[in-house]
């Protein structure tokens, strides 16, 4: 089974890294092969150029894909399951993580109706796993949960993902309130990988 983590944080000291870290763990459990994408420690441009622009704006399939874009489709193309893990920032991910979709997500290979080009594989499994400070409840009160949801899950995911589920963890202003609750929720969410993937 192979795992890709996408993770998009720039602080090691941060609750996220240690949520990364938990996770770590639990899918060494299960002696599965994981690689991560750590977007902010490998620079990872976000920013698109005016000629990746040029060839998603206006679909030229020939235009070049840039080398660290197809090392993500490589990585991609050798994953069971994709987890996206990130903390949350004015209702959505990181830019980083953003410009990950921006770039990676290229016209030809992740939309796009065309023939005799290379297709993004369907993944079998993604999992967007986001910390954010609001508790779960408000969150969902003012409609944001759903909004980010409906973003991630049925836009940025899609069909690309056979089985997909968003895992909310909330509360982080009161850490101490939530972290058990948390770690429950991450060792469900890795059964999850092996009921999905089974
Ligand atoms: C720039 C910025 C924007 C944030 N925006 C939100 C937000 O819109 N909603 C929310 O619930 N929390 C928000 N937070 C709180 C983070 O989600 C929270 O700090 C994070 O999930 C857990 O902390 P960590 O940075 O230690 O991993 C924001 C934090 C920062 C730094």
């Amino acid at each position: 089974m192979n795992i890709l983590i996408v993770y998009s944080h720039p602080s090691k000291k941060s609750y996220t890294f240690q949520v990364l870290e938990q996770l770590k763990q639990a899918i060494k459990k299960q002696n599965w092969d994981l690689e991560i994408s750590d977007l902010y420690a490998s620079s990872f441009q976000s920013d698109m150029s005016e000629e990746e622009y040029e060839r998603e704006g206006f679909a030229k399939l020939n235009l070049p894909i840039p080398k660290d874009v197809l090392a993500e489709h490589q990585k991609i193309k050798k994953s069971d399951c994709i987890i996206f893990l990130y903390p949350v920032w004015w209702s959505d991910c990181p830019a980083k993580l953003k410009g990950w979709f921006d770039r990676v997500y290229s016209v030809g290979y992740a939309y796009g109706q065309t023939d005799n080009f290379p297709k993004m594989k369907t993944i079998p499994f993604g999992l967007v796993i986001c910390t954010a400070g609001h508790p779960n409840s408000f969150l969902s009160e003012i409609g944001m949960s759903q909004s980010m949801e409906k973003i991630m899950i049925e836009d940025r995911l899609g069909k690309r993902f056979e089985n997909k589920e968003m895992l909310i963890l909330g509360g982080t202003l009161e850490l101490e309130k939530v972290m058990a609750d948390h770690l429950l929720q991450i060792e469900k969410a890795v059964e999850k990988i092996k009921i999905y993937l089974a």
